[in-house]
């Protein structure tokens, strides 16, 4: 049996079951057999869940980038490795090759040694999506820096913050970025977060938009002139296994950013053994995800993932409706895409176009689809399957966090069936528990339970930069002795898993356990509804109260609010029950989104409420003038 890969259902079963009783084996195995290491670890795992302290392969030294890229080198040199597909499609895709990435990624660990960055320096990264952030990602981790990638998307306050969480001394930057017909002017904000961020001594910019930008004496040098000198011989630093790889921020529900750790060994055989089996990769598949790499899913399956297992990853500069809304649909042509990874959120607004965007184009090369995010509601999730999928390619709704460093929950392509709106089983090595109030174990189907994972899994986070304590109190606090993932979950007959939500959006209306997901799924399937948020909200008899904030198709309402909120009602009560009717329902034009597309549901939980005091930090909010909209028409 060939542990890398899963080929049907009844080796996953024995995959899976192996994982659970000898878990050091299961590991030992795919690690040794699948990466290059400089030397072979002591131990497989040592871990204590109640001080937070996991190491995995102890002792073994290895260097990431000799994985992702050396190896391949023999037989793999000439193949394509980065597609760059920029923003304006009248510009010409790029294809970098194994051994072209080879001479990059040299090139540029050179150039960061002789500014004076050294093993454990942290290195902020705020970039497009264009080569030259892939290419700093895996320079880093050549020479053994800690990476620190911010979403070039947040704005300077953000930026700010994380560069001095993390006390980088070193920033990688551009002049400019384009998104859609929009250019942005990213040394400009760049200029903004640092003038509070004293311990940054060198800032390297990239030439993107060719604008005119100032350059601090000293501090700002051009990347291009130092990397056309650097030599392309470098040699990789040796890295332990639990040397940190990377920090990526992620907001809590509280307080400010979480700089979460993730150590080298581990991560790499995680994200490279998920990569294979969740999309089903094959050598000569072109696989594109079209998130960012400033998020987790654009670190673990645009770049490491990916280059870990030879294979060729699309990097996607533009925005999915620009110059149209076949935008997608049309580098999925162009470039003959196998694997497509995407987002709820990005499917919903496609799917309120006409379908003509995605028929004049020829889908045929894909194989795979998968989505990630935020749960899939149904009408989403048949669009996708229907238009996109054609029925042909399976659906990979893949559940994990910027924690759990890859994919944790997901049918495996052509071995576990599909069911709409669930992630199914967890992934050999995951053990997945179901948590009651009372910090039982759940043994019951159809009960919404909190998500935990009862052993440790070689991708887990190892901390947060800079405390500990914070890494203990938010994940391993709740349910001793268990990581707790903050979701809620549902499992059916089967065993699958359908993640119901955030388990704060879990809302107990008269002694019921309602999730808010499968309600919005309902309200959605109406066919006047674009998207709606149900939150809970205090109420003298029932304990709580659903509010809906809904927005709607057709805008400027021409037809009787009163009568559509009645329909809405019905509508949830012959899918769900009466019991999960809305009390309030305001129609809104948008809902306050985050860059990455979740709803931020703490703001409409405190307008339901009428608690106007305070909204926490508001700073990540793509649509920040929508609150007070909401909050003006708030229905008492
Ligand atoms: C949610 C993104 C339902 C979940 C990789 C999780 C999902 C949070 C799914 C992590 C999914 C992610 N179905 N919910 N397939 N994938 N989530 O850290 O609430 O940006 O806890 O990582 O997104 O978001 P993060």
């Amino acid at each position: 049996m060939n542990y890398y890969k899963v080929e049907n259902l009844e080796q996953y079963f024995k995959m899976y079951n192996k994982s659970v009783r000898e878990p050091r084996k299961f590991w030992e195995r795919i690690a040794d057999e699948n990466f290059t290491w400089y030397q072979r670890w002591d131990k497989v795992l040592e871990y204590d869940m109640s001080k937070a302290e996991i190491q995995w392969f102890v002792n073994g030294k290895l260097n990431i980038t000799k994985n992702c890229i050396d190896r391949h080198l023999n037989k793999r040199g000439d193949k394509t490795a980065i597609i760059f597909e920029p923003n304006d499609p009248k510009e010409k895709a790029q294809h970098i090759t194994y051994n072209e990435l080879h001479q990059r990624v040299c090139k540029m660990a050179n150039v960061l040694r002789e500014q004076g960055v050294k093993k454990g320096d942290r290195v902020c990264i705020y970039l497009p999506m264009i080569p030259e952030l892939a290419v700093s990602l895996l320079a880093c981790a050549r020479i053994g820096a800690i990476h620190s990638v911010v979403f070039a998307g947040f704005s300077a306050t953000a930026l700010n913050s994380r560069i001095v969480d993390c006390d980088a001394k070193f920033v990688i930057t551009a002049d400019g970025s384009y998104r859609g017909n929009k250019s942005i002017d990213l040394k400009g904000i760049v200029d903004e977060a640092l003038e509070k961020a004293p311990m940054v001594q060198t800032v390297l910019v990239a030439k993107r938009t060719n604008t005119d930008v100032p350059m601090k004496e000293g501090r700002d040098k051009w990347l291009q002139p130092l990397l056309d000198s650097a030599s392309s011989n470098n040699v990789a630093e040796i890295m332990d296994s639990e040397n940190p790889l990377f920090i990526l921020y992620t907001s809590g529900s509280t307080g400010k950013p979480k700089g979460m750790v993730h150590t080298t060994g581990g991560y790499m055989v995680y994200t490279a053994y998920t990569f294979k089996n969740v999309f089903r990769y094959e050598e000569n598949d072109i696989y594109w995800c079209t998130a960012d790499i400033g998020w987790i899913t654009g670190h673990s399956y645009i770049v490491y993932g990916p280059l870990l297992n030879g294979a060729t990853t699309v990097m996607f500069e533009g925005i999915p409706n620009y110059p149209d809304f076949g935008r997608f649909w049309e580098i999925v042509e162009k470039h003959k895409i196998t694997q497509f990874y995407t987002a709820p959120t990005a499917i919903r607004s496609l799917a309120k176009e006409s379908t003509e965007w995605v028929e004049k184009h020829d889908l045929s090369s894909l194989k795979v689809i998968g989505s990630v995010g935020e749960p899939i509601n149904e009408e989403a999730w048949h669009w996708y399957n229907n238009h996109i999928g054609q029925k042909r390619c399976p659906i990979t709704d893949t559940w994990w966090q910027t924690e759990t460093g890859g994919v944790m929950i997901a049918p495996l392509p052509f071995v576990t069936p599909t069911k709409p709106t669930y992630a199914t089983f967890p992934l050999p090595g995951v053990q997945a528990v179901l948590m009651d109030e009372k910090r039982n174990e759940i043994e019951d189907n159809q009960v919404v339970g909190s998500l935990c994972i009862k052993f440790p899994w070689p991708g887990i986070a190892r901390t947060i930069w800079g405390d500990h304590q914070r890494y203990i109190d938010t994940y391993f606090s709740a349910f001793p002795g268990k990581y707790f993932t903050g979701d809620g979950a549902l499992r059916d007959e089967v065993g699958y898993y359908r993640i119901t939500g955030r388990v704060d959006d879990v809302v107990i209306v008269s002694g019921h356990n309602l999730g808010t997901a499968p309600i919005e799924d309902a309200i959605n399937e109406h066919p006047a509804v674009a998207e709606s948020a149900i939150v809970g909200f205090p109420h003298d008899i029932k304990g709580n109260a659903l509010y809906g904030f809904i927005t709607l198709k057709e805008t400027g309402l021409t037809r009787d609010q009163n009568n559509l909120r009645n329909e809405i009602n019905q509508h949830i009560s012959t899918h769900i029950g009466p019991i999960a009717k809305l009390d309030k329902i305001q129609f809104v034009a948008g809902l306050p989104k985050t860059r990455s597309g979740k709803i931020m549901r703490r703001i409409l939980r405190k307008i339901a409420e009428g608690d106007f005091s305070n909204f926490g930090d508001t700073s990540t909010l793509l649509n920040p003038e929508i609150v007070d909209l909401i909050k003006d028409d708030r229905i008492e």
